[in-house]
């Protein structure tokens, strides 16, 4: 199965992205760890990338579509994948319909959709893990001990572009820049659209039933 997770920031992608890889017996991944991780050892790439995230704004095309065609080029992501918040312009989603226009393509487009006024309440309450960078949230999806990951114990951390700022420009740019998108997958007719405002497990279920 090769399937994409699509929606605004905030609309529980990355929540869901390891439970539908585990279930589907493949890898996932989520775009903007990847430029978090390279963020982290210091690379060209994750300086680059830093000086568009602090600001809400998406990271150019080139760089981005290199970065992601390399993860799906190895070889344990052969047989299929979850990616989460990749493609998010035309260019990405063109590049990625060439790149697996000869494997049958894209099985799945998911497609969360949530008000926005849920996703300042569930960006401004987030923590992220320091290591795994799994999501948390102090009210929704608190972890077991305070400021301490459930897998993997490491420290929580709030993410600098969740900042209220920051949250309102990467609500605008999804809207200018992403929103197109999902006009090109629903054509292709692989699109499904879940309603993500419901509680975690809910979603789930939701996602379950429209991967089927
Ligand atoms: P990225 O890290 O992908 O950020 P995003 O798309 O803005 O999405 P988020 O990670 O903020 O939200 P999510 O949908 O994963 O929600 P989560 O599950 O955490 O990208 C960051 C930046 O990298 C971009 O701004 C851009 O600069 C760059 N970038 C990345 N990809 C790029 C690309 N393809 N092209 C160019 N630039 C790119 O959930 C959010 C919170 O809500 C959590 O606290 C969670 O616990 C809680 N929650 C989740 N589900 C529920 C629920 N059902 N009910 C209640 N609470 C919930
Ligand atoms: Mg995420």
């Amino acid at each position: 199965m090769k399937i994409i997770l699509m929606g605004p920031p905030g609309s529980g992608k990355g929540t869901q992205a390891s439970h539908i890889a585990e279930m589907a017996g493949v890898y996932s991944v989520s775009s903007g760890d990847l430029f978090r991780d390279n963020l982290s050892r210091n690379t060209e790439l994750g300086q680059l990338a830093q000086s568009f995230m602090e600001k809400g704004e998406y990271v150019p095309d080139d760089v981005t579509i290199d970065m992601v065609m390399n993860w799906i080029e190895e070889p344990q992501h052969s047989d299929g994948f979850v990616i989460d918040g990749f493609p998010r312009t035309l260019a990405q989603a063109e590049a990625l319909d060439e790149k697996l226009s000869n494997t049958g393509g894209v099985d799945r487009v998911v497609f969360f959709d949530v008000p926005e006024d849920d996703l300042v309440q569930r960006l401004s309450g987030r923590m992220i893990c320091s290591s795994c960078q799994r999501p948390f949230h102090k009210m929704f999806s608190p972890p077991q001990r305070e400021n301490c990951c459930d897998y993997c114990g490491e420290a929580l951390y709030q993410r600098e572009d969740d900042k209220p700022d920051v949250v309102r420009n990467r609500l605008h740019v999804y809207i200018r820049e992403t929103e197109p998108v999902i006009d090109y997958f629903e054509k292709s007719g692989n699109l499904r659209r879940i309603d993500a405002s419901l509680g975690i497990s809910e979603v789930r279920e939701a996602l379950k039933e429209v991967l089927r």
